[in-house]
């Protein structure tokens, strides 16, 4: 049988730690009384007769469905971009698309300069996910993905394009893109910028068909050199492959300063959600509907409890995986190359989409690697991740068949991220 998320992922979240929920076998609380309490134990205390107990529990139910968005699910200004990235044919409507790129922890750190004939792109370096990401490595990747979202909605729209990555002057600017009238060239990657998204949920135990490994493979080209994809598909390095990640994945939670950092980036309520339109929420986890909705009752966890349970799904998110990929770059210091990683990876991410596969970044190896570097520490996960793969690995991933669809992040609209 495949595997499903069971109850525990209720406090299940999948990148950084925060979710939401309760210990297994806990009844929900609802939110009104003390975070340790179950409703039927705070109810009880009260000493609340049934009946209006109920009207009181329904009420507070309610209350806590409207604040969690439950009945306007992937609705409000936090997700129109995904409605509308398709607009307009100018230098500024290609900015729709590219704000539909991945972005590590939702972060989407990019800024856009926008003229007629070019397009810059501009690093925001408060939204960097702090100790999750300690020498900007996937600051840099998430632009790259933006840059590749942007470059096919301008062939798409007729435009022709000349990238240039860290063309230096300004510190911040990351990419200039020029534009020169084209003809309109529409493949399955634009088409899928809509439908792309992070799938976390437990994959199917099925191998990925070789077929669609080297359709992947065929997709690493010149414009996104020198990054290129190492596959791990055999028993063993998926294990080994695996095992670290877990192994990665406790030294975050031990590590005060990435929790807390990462616990910056989750969004438990549908008005934070609304207002700040990034980070991550209980929709990306990759939970059954029934499940989702109710953990979207429960009250916010603690970031303890999240932390707990990022270890969790990151097990069964890895045992999972019928096939990890690795994009490794000459240089993973480069900004250079981690644009070219990234761009590479949201390829590989938008051909998914298009082929109805599940796809998830998974990257606290590298997270832990960077976070030793910068304590001056030795780098534990250094050789034993070298050892399966090489030299130059910049970013991970794993792709399968998932057990339950994906769904929609918020977005900041172009006219947010426009200077
Ligand atoms: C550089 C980078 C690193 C990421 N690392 C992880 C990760 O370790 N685990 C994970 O579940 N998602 C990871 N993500 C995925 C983002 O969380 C995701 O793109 C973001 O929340 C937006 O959601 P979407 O991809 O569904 O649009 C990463 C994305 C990027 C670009």
């Amino acid at each position: 049988m495949s595997p499903q998320p069971s109850a525990t992922d209720l406090r299940a979240p999948a990148q950084p730690a925060p979710a939401t929920g309760a210990r297994d076998g806990d009844e929900p609380s609802s939110g009104g009384g003390p975070a340790t309490m179950t409703r039927r134990s705070f109810l009880r205390r009260v000493g609340i007769g049934t009946a209006t107990a109920f009207v009181l529990a329904d009420t507070a139910l309610a209350y806590r469905a409207y604040d969690q968005g439950v009945l306007a699910e992937e609705d409000g200004p936090a997700f129109d971009a995904w409605d509308t990235w398709r607009d307009g044919t100018d230098a500024s409507s290609l900015i729709g698309a590219a704000v539909l790129a991945a972005s590590a922890h939702n972060t989407q750190p990019w800024v856009f300069a926008v003229s007629d004939r070019q397009i810059d792109l501009y690093a925001d370096p408060a939204r960097s996910t702090g100790a999750n990401d300690a020498l900007g490595r996937e600051l840099d990747v998430s632009l790259g993905c933006a840059l590749e979202n942007l470059q096919l909605a301008a062939r798409a729209r007729g435009h022709l394009t000349e990238i240039t990555t860290a063309p230096g002057g300004a510190p911040d600017l990351v990419a200039s893109i020029r534009l020169r009238p084209g003809t309109a060239v529409d493949g399955e990657l634009h088409r899928a910028i809509g439908d792309r998204h992070s799938n976390r949920s437990a994959y199917r135990p099925d191998p990925v068909p070789s077929s669609a490994l080297t359709a992947m493979q065929g997709l690493v080209d010149d414009d996104v050199a020198p990054a290129r994809v190492v596959w791990l598909t055999g028993t063993r390095e998926r294990e080994r492959f695996g095992e670290l990640l877990v192994e990665a994945t406790r030294a975050h939670v031990a590590d005060d300063e990435q929790s807390r950092d990462s616990f910056a980036w989750w969004r438990s309520d549908w008005d934070t959600i609304q207002r700040r339109k990034d980070g991550l929420t209980i929709d990306g986890v990759g939970l059954r509907p029934v499940v989702r909705t109710l953990g979207k009752l429960l009250p916010a966890t603690s970031r303890e409890d999240a932390d707990r349970t990022f270890v969790d799904r990151t097990v069964v998110q890895t045992r999972s995986a019928p096939a990890f990929g690795i994009i490794v770059v000459d240089d993973p210091t480069s900004r250079r190359d981690r644009l070219a990683g990234g761009r590479l990876v949201q390829r590989l991410h938008l051909w998914t989409a298009a082929h109805d596969l599940g796809f998830q970044h998974m990257n606290q190896i590298t997270e832990r690697i960077d976070r030793d570097h910068q304590l001056g520490r030795v780098a534990t996960f250094e050789s034993p991740l070298a050892e399966l793969v090489g030299d130059g690995a910049l970013v991970a991933f794993r792709v399968g068949t998932p057990t339950v669809a994906a769904r929609r992040s918020p977005r900041r609209p172009a006219a947010e991220v426009v200077r």
